[in-house]
């Protein structure tokens, strides 16, 4: 990954990671990579027990460790150039409402499913946008959890190392996230995306159609996810679940509702509900259509899938924002353009847009100077390709 802000590059990160950390913690660390995640599309599926479509994205966040012998947790963010110390021993912790939070959070949760975790150093680096809806929370998260894992001596299955990390977001962080970017984080793969099902976790590496690239533009729109929005459509789905279950005693999530079976009681549910449930239901039709489409080269039908998914999250859901709207709509119709949709949990944040390769740099350039022109603001665009998921690596990567 390029950048132009004076940030290290990906392959200098961990080496400048490792140099200020053996300068301020006066030993040698090792080193954790996560990566961010962008969704090609599955968008509010993954706490409705459905199916997502995410790639891990060659974006990452670095922890650089070591251990220390007072039972707490030194931690040095790069980017934010401010220290937070963490006892372990502390009964009841409560959250600090910073990026503390989540490196305390694995911690606790780690401690909880018995794993003891050492007093550590820790400095971290992302070149995750935050707030961006491309995952820093979970590349931070799955990288402090894997270095800490590992410090302790202790390892667990990746699938354990994801779901404890979700913990660690609802239950300290007090965002009520699903699963979708802890896994990809922990099981991302080069040049695949992952079909995952969120009820049994069993997924699918699916290879991206040769000749096509993950194009990703951030309207620099930022969200925040422990504040109310997403915890509310989160709510109202469940009451979608227990309205519906009146008539379908069976249905457990979204998931198992069918477009059939919530047109046929339409009239029982309060508006806001039923486009809730819709967005929902008929996204999840949506991934299984897509993954069919990739499968058989249609990249028609993908890019058909992406702008329905898109116009779902702006009507039914009502996630979307006017500069994320603008951003799919400055995309119709330029050349190479397989298809685009807002990403993530939604409120500003990135859309993603897949593109045919031969057709990339057209393409960035007329985005960029069209969203400039119509807003005054300069978007980053991340040019990705899928990458692998969390990893150790030396400082010379
Ligand atoms: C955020 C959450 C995910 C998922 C998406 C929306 O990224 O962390 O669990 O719900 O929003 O698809």
């Amino acid at each position: 990954m390029q950048n132009t802000t004076g940030q290290p590059t990906t392959a200098e990160a961990p080496l400048r990671l490792a140099q200020s950390f053996s300068a301020r913690f006066a030993s040698t660390p090792r080193i954790f990579r996560a990566p961010g995640r962008v969704n090609l599309i599955g968008e509010h599926t993954d706490y409705n027990d459905g199916f997502v479509l995410p790639a891990a994205i060659d974006l990452y966040t670095w922890t650089a460790t070591s251990l220390r012998n007072d039972g707490r947790l030194c931690v040095y963010s790069e980017n934010l150039g401010e220290s937070s110390e963490i006892d372990l021993a502390q009964e009841a912790p409560a959250p600090r409402d910073d990026w503390s939070d989540y490196v305390h959070g694995v911690a606790l949760m780690l401690q909880r499913s018995g794993i003891p975790v050492p007093g550590c150093d820790l400095a971290i680096f992302s070149d995750v946008p935050s707030g961006a809806g491309l995952s820093s929370s979970a590349a931070l998260e799955v990288s402090v959890a894997s270095a800490l894992l590992a410090l302790s001596g202790l390892s667990l299955p990746l699938s354990e190392l994801a779901k404890l990390c979700q913990r660690a977001e609802n239950e300290f962080v007090g965002a009520r996230v699903g699963i979708m970017d802890q896994f990809a984080s922990c099981f991302g793969s080069a040049h695949h995306a992952i079909l995952l099902d969120c009820r049994s976790l069993e997924y699918k590496l699916l290879p991206l159609p040769a000749g096509i690239t993950m194009v990703i533009c951030n309207t620099m729109v930022k969200h925040g996810h422990s504040g109310g929005e997403y915890n509310d459509r989160r709510a109202q789905c469940e009451e979608g679940v227990r309205l519906l279950s009146r008539y379908f005693p069976s249905i457990k999530a979204l998931r198992d509702v069918s477009a059939v079976e919530l047109e046929s009681h339409r009239g029982d549910l309060p508006d806001l509900i039923y486009r809730r449930c819709h967005h929902v239901v008929s996204e999840n039709e949506r991934v299984l259509s897509a993954v069919a489409a990739l499968k058989s080269g249609n990249l028609k039908e993908v890019g058909r899938c992406m702008a329905e998914s898109h116009l779902s999250m702006r009507d039914d859901y009502e996630i979307s924002c006017r500069e994320l709207d603008l951003m799919v709509e400055l995309a119709q119709g330029r050349e190479g353009l397989v298809g685009s949709r807002m990403t993530g949990g939604g409120f500003g944040g990135c859309t993603i847009n897949l593109v045919r390769t031969a057709s990339v740099v057209q393409f960035t350039t007329e985005m960029r100077a069209a969203y400039h022109q119509s807003t005054g603001i300069s978007p980053e665009i991340y040019v990705s390709t899928a990458g692998a998921g969390v990893t150790e690596v030396t400082p010379h990567g």
